[in-house]
Parts: C-alpha cells; sequence; structure tokens
C-alpha cells in the first residue's frame, strides 16, 4: 500500500481530485467506483472546479457506486443516489445511463444485488476505486465479519454505524436497517483502489489498517491483499494532539 498524508483535508481532497481527474484524461472512458459520505465531498467539489475550469469531460466515463439503503427512494435526500446527484453528477457532463447505483427501492433487493453484479461484469471491470473507511473498519457497507469473498449482497447495519451516519438524519430512528452493498471481492476486483481517511475519528482505524493483522473483523484490512492501493490520509488522523480524550 502506498500511503501518502497531506497537512489538511483540503489538501487531501485536492490531491484525490488531481489523481482521478488525470485518470480521467489519460483513459476517456475510465470505470470508476465512487463511494459517498463525508470523506469524498471535498473531492467532488475540486473535481467539479476542474471540469469547469480545466473542462475535463466524463462523457464516456462509467461510474459505480458501493452502496445504497434500502427502502430509500431517489428522491429522499439522503439517498446516495440523491447525494451523488448533489454532490457531482449534476454538475459535470456525465451521462445519466453511465452511472450505477445499487436500486435500494427494489422490490427483491437480493435480485438487485445479482443484477448489479451482472452489470458489474457487463461494463467493468472497475479500472479506480475511490474508498471510505468507516471507524469500524468498514469499506462500502462490509461490516466487521463480512466474507472476504463476498460479492453484492444485502446488510444489516451496525448500530455503531447507523449512529455515525444519523448526522445525516433527524435521529439514528430514521436511518435505515439495511444497505445494498458491493461485496469486498467485488471491491477487490477493481484494477486500483484509492483510499481515502480523514478526520480525528478514523486515526483508531488507520492504525488497525496499518499496523494490524488481516481479518474478517477488520473488512479493511483485506485491501493489504490487493496488488495496488493508494491511501491518502490527512494530518488529522495522525496527529494525536487532536484527539480530544
Ligand atoms: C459510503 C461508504 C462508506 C463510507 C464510510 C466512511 O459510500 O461506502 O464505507 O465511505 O462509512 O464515511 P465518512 O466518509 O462519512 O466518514
Amino acid at each position: 500500500m502506498d500511503i501518502i498524508t497531506t497537512p489538511s483535508y483540503e489538501a487531501l481532497s485536492k490531491e484525490a481530485a488531481s489523481y482521478v481527474s488525470r485518470k480521467v484524461q489519460e483513459n476517456p472512458h475510465i470505470v470508476l467506483g465512487l463511494a459517498t459520505g463525508s470523506t469524498p465531498t471535498g473531492m467532488y467539489e475540486q473535481l467539479i472546479k476542474d471540469h469547469i475550469t480545466l473542462g475535463t469531460s466524463y462523457r464516456n466515463v462509467t461510474t459505480f457506486n458501493l452502496d445504497e439503503y434500502v427502502g430509500m427512494s431517489k428522491k429522499n435526500p439522503n439517498s446516495y443516489y440523491a447525494f451523488m446527484k448533489k454532490h457531482l453528477f449534476q454538475h459535470i457532463d456525465i451521462q445519466n445511463e453511465f452511472t450505477f447505483i445499487p436500486d435500494g427501492m427494489s422490490g427483491d433487493p437480493q435480485k438487485e444485488c445479482g443484477l448489479y453484479e451482472e452489470k458489474l461484469s457487463k461494463h467493468g471491470p472497475i479500472d479506480l476505486q475511490i474508498l471510505g473507511l468507516g471507524a469500524n473498519g468498514h469499506i462500502g457497507f462490509n461490516e466487521p465479519g463480512t466474507s472476504s469473498s463476498s460479492r453484492t449482497h444485502v446488510v444489516e447495519l451496525t448500530d455503531s454505524t447507523r449512529k455515525a451516519n444519523s448526522r445525516f438524519f433527524k435521529g439514528i430512528e430514521d436511518v435505515p436497517t439495511h444497505a445494498i452493498t458491493m461485496g469486498i471481492d467485488s471491491i477487490m476486483d477493481a484494477k486500483e483502489i484509492l483510499l481515502l481517511v480523514a478526520g480525528a475519528n478514523k486515526r483508531e482505524a488507520f492504525e488497525k489498517l496499518l499496523y494490524g493483522e488481516i481479518s474478517d473483523n477488520f473488512p479493511a484490512s483485506i485491501l493489504k491483499k490487493h496488488p495496488c492501493v493508494k491511501i491518502l490520509a490527512d494530518q488529522s488522523v495522525l496527529d494525536t494532539s487532536s484527539i480530544i480524550a
């Protein structure tokens, strides 16, 4: 794993965006794997700026999002569909039919997982997968204990993940209990992975990732087996003085 630290979240976002936009320019038909959450929003902002000022085009780019809440309509502002539209897609020239996100409203979520895998096989492999890191080590919504051979599947979210994500909702009771997520093996199929880690609340998880053993109990640890992983971490992940005891 190639680890790069940046002095701030802004610097991390700029570094990540310039890496992604370079990849898009090199390969206009690139397939990107995308994440939601707080960590990549700065990178998306920078990608939009880059699209507007330098004209990097996404017309031929295909994207696959990692996950979506079960039972969440696209119109719900907390859906990952709405998130992607707001933070990236509506600001760039990507074609809607090339942006894939699991359908949280499918009447048969298990079937939807199979369909998503079919789309990944048809349009993939993912050239560059962006990931954030859960404080409990999850990647996508693959919670601790998920098998490293998992493909796209329905998960029951842990209380800690629902609590962490409740900041976007009125309260924890509004956070869905289940999600569809690409599996660990589906993520590991990506040719290259860019993991973004920011904020003091990720310090423990980051340490575990670097120094802990590879275990299903800490899903991100499997990334150590991937041949091409780049990690961008901001100073707050490393700086002990930023941790409030
Ligand atoms: C989001 C996702 C999650 C997040 C993780 C970190 O699509 O799959 O694994 O990347 O929960 O979230 P933030 O960035 O909000 O701390």
